[in-house]
């Protein structure tokens, strides 16, 4: 008999993606839609960047490559990293992989037994506890929730670790709700992963999108280069979606592990794209900096503006560029706020449980879009808010 393999239906889809078709729907049916819902930045990859993949293409760099990816953009990797993290990472530590996502799931691939427990955060991207179901593992949620600041709570994980529990994954930033987790959530976590040997897989694919401070990996803590595996990428800090372009920072005997299953999977990541993205880490306009300094403009109007808007109440996200807006006292569901905002006020936000059910009573809007957007956006919102402002004064 014909059937597909049982680890497909652990797999779940992602909310953003289901909220964006609609959206496109209605945009085809000529309704202005502002799109606040997918994580794709507006901006593009610096014009040195862009001249950089052209001449790559140009020199005949589109061959088979290195599997682990080229070693001028690997040791670039190791430079940039401690120049702008203060990580101290050799060469051999580095594996490039088309996106963030591969480098993520190759390393859990490597890394996750079947019938292993992993603790991952709720609200978080959707992918941790999905891949994790798919290779046959249990995916344990913590919270982060609004009480503790959307901190870890390390009493929670704590009580959560079981003789089976392999791996403990956080983001930070966090990925919906903005969080950088403080120095002590990371020294804590830190000390938990040393007393019952876990990995930890640190994605810190928006640590250069940080509003306050300084970025502080766990990776840096002692002991800890031993057992982490940092992913990050080219995606978020330098706007490159859809250029694929993602690695992961691990112990040589994971980057070896990992290194066999890129030869058994893709081969190697594109080598113009890698040659390309040694150029976007030289950043020789300074691009990152002008992208977060317009982020940090985008967050501070939006935040204000949403206060206006009845039984909407939001922190200010630390880093990344996600409102993560609580709208419990509107009365209504996320889910019927998504669709009266879509349907009648032609703005595209998502509905929290798509990042977990601690996501119930929120809603995500991503700051891609221009200002002019996003007060545009929020005056429709305060519009379609007298449907439910009379819920909130009472
Ligand atoms: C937390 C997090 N990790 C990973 C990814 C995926 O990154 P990439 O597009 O490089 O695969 C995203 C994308 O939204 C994300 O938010």
């Amino acid at each position: 008999m014909t059937r597909i393999a049982s680890r497909v239906s652990q797999l779940n889809g992602e909310g953003a993606l289901a909220v964006y078709s609609c959206a496109k729907e209605l945009e085809r049916q000529g309704r202005s839609i502002i799109h606040l819902e997918l994580g794709e930045p507006d901006f593009h990859p610096a014009a040195p960047v862009v001249d950089a993949i052209r001449n790559a293409v140009a020199a005949g760099r589109d061959r088979y490559c290195s599997t682990r990816g080229v070693p001028a953009l690997r040791e670039a990797i190791a430079e940039y990293l401690k120049r702008t993290r203060r990580l101290d990472v050799a060469t051999e530590q580095v594996l490039i992989a088309p996106g963030c996502k591969m480098a993520l799931s190759l390393a859990m691939m490597a890394l996750i037994e079947p019938g292993d427990e992993v603790l991952y955060p709720d609200p978080g991207f959707p992918i941790y506890p999905s891949f994790t179901r798919g290779l046959g593992a249990a995916a344990v949620p913590f919270g982060l929730e609004e009480k503790n600041k959307f901190q870890p709570d390390i009493e929670e994980i704590a009580r959560k670790i079981t003789a089976r529990t392999s791996m403990i994954i956080f983001n930070s930033p966090n990925n919906p709700t903005g969080t950088v987790f403080s120095n002590s959530a990371l020294e804590n976590l830190a000390k938990l992963a040393v007393k019952h040997d876990l990995w930890i897989l640190s994605d810190e694919i928006y640590a250069r999108i940080l509003f306050t401070g300084e970025y502080k990996s766990i990776w840096s803590l002692p002991v800890m280069a031993e057992r982490t595996v940092i992913i990050d990428g080219f995606s978020k800090s330098f706007a490159m979606t859809g250029w694929r372009l993602g690695y992961a920072v691990a112990p040589t005997q994971v980057i070896d592990a990992m290194d066999l299953l890129v030869l058994n999977t893709f081969t190697c990541t594109a080598e113009f794209t890698q040659v390309a993205a040694i150029e976007a880490l030289r950043d020789s306009t300074n691009a990152v900096d002008t992208m977060v300094a317009e982020y940090r403009k985008r967050r501070d109007q939006f935040i204000a503006g949403l206060a206006r808007i009845p039984g909407f109440r939001c922190q200010a996200p630390d880093g990344a560029f996600y409102a993560w807006v609580n709208i419990e006292e509107t009365g209504l569901s996320a889910e019927e706020l998504q669709k009266v905002l879509l349907e009648e006020a032609g703005v595209a936000g998502i509905a929290g449980a798509a990042f977990g059910p601690g996501g119930k009573n929120y809603l995500r809007f991503s700051l891609v879009s221009a200002r002019n957007l996003l007060e545009e956006a929020l005056e429709r919102m305060q519009r379609v808010s007298t449907q439910w402002r009379a819920t909130v004064s009472q």
